[in-house]
């Protein structure tokens, strides 16, 4: 008997990354550093920097590149679903900016604060919202302005974070064989004091003092977030390929977030993963945020090297902290 359950499936993508580059000697000649250390350390060799404009035109653009691909109109879109840090503002959301940018006049929508892990969580919110039938055209963005926040005195931070933005079409999919399968998400609010944009917020509103104790950037201590996300994000990444009766060779692609090449290649260690199955793009564009996951997505698939039916496990650890794992079936031919 044929079931009726919907399945939700990405079945569009689309990307932008701005043009401005700064690569790792740019990095050589404002604080400490140089380009040997960051590549060993992080994998990163140059990132990409917003000059004119905010995280929702960073967004506007990949949803509009996303729309070039498909025949769905902007005004058809039902929900749109902005996972970000870094919003324009604390309200309006993102999501309504995103609204009026592209002419969605049919839609409703909202941000989601999950920091790196904010694609996987909007992408569940969007799959859930679509398998409930009520739903059927969901335009998920992840989009992140990180060079907003980042101290360009801090050598710490400030040599990992870029901007960039990647948008996903959800809908009901066609074949019920791919499509979103299983996810395993998680949160621990004790992560609160490792990584975090102290002030601005009900908490501490801004104020002379903290913007002389730099509390509008982002705070890492980098060493003790490092172990915590390699536990994280190799633990729900194994539990959901033992959920799931998975085995290695049957993945297509690992989709991890970009933070760093050694928690990558630690996880995908792991999972019994070789290198040529972990998609990378932290070289490029160093760690966007909520935009890592779906620009992978978007330049692999563009590449032709993910194709229908593929197996892709997506995961992410970030503030909170969050992190999860998603099993995805490629849908898009
Ligand atoms: N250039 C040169 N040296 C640097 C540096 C830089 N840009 N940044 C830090 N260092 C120094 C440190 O000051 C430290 O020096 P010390 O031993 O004299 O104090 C030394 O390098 C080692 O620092 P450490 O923190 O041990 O480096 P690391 O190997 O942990 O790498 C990170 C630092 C930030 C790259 C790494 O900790 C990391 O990726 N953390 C997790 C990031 C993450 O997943 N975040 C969640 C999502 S955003």
């Amino acid at each position: 008997m044929q079931s009726n359950k919907i399945n939700a499936a990405i079945t569009a993508v689309g990307m932008y990354v701005p043009e401005k580059v700064l690569d790792n000697h740019y990095f050589e000649k404002i604080v400490e550093t140089n380009d040997e250390w960051i590549k060993a350390r992080t994998g990163i060799k140059e990132r990409r920097i917003i000059e004119n404009g905010a995280t929702s035109d960073l967004a506007f653009r990949a949803a509009e590149d996303l729309f070039k691909t498909t025949t769905v109109k902007p005004e058809e879109i039902d929900l749109i679903i902005v996972a970000t840090v870094t919003p324009d503002m604390f309200f309006p959301s993102t999501a309504c900016l995103v609204q009026s940018k592209i002419g969605a006049d049919k839609a409703w929508g909202f941000d989601i604060s999950a920091a790196c892990s904010g694609f996987l969580f909007g992408l569940d919110a969007a799959a859930r919202f679509v398998e409930s039938g009520v739903y059927k055209k969901v335009l998920l963005i992840g989009a992140d302005k990180m060079s907003a926040i980042t101290d360009y005195t801090d050598r710490n931070t400030c040599i990992l974070f870029g901007d960039g933005a990647s948008a996903v079409l959800i809908e009901p999919a066609d074949d019920k064989t791919t499509g979103y399968i299983d996810s395993i998400l998680r949160i621990d609010g004790s992560g609160k004091d490792a990584l975090n944009m102290k002030a601005g917020g009900s908490l501490n509103p801004a104020t002379y003092e903290t913007i002389d104790k730099k509390w509008h950037y982002i705070y890492q201590d980098g060493k003790a977030v490092f172990k915590v996300a390699v536990k994280g994000m190799a633990d729900v990444s194994v539990e959901i390929m033992e959920k799931n009766n998975l085995k290695s060779e049957e993945i297509a692609y690992l989709v991890p977030h970009q933070a760093n090449l050694r928690i990558i290649d630690a996880t995908a260690e792991r999972m019994g993963i070789s290198k040529d199955k972990v998609m990378i793009n932290i070289d490029r564009y160093g760690n966007t945020t909520a935009a890592t996951i779906p620009l992978c997505l978007t330049e692999y698939y563009r590449a032709g090297k993910i194709k229908k039916g593929d197996k892709l496990i997506l995961a992410a650890f970030g503030a909170g902290y969050t992190w999860g794992a998603s099993y995805l079936i490629w849908s898009i031919d």
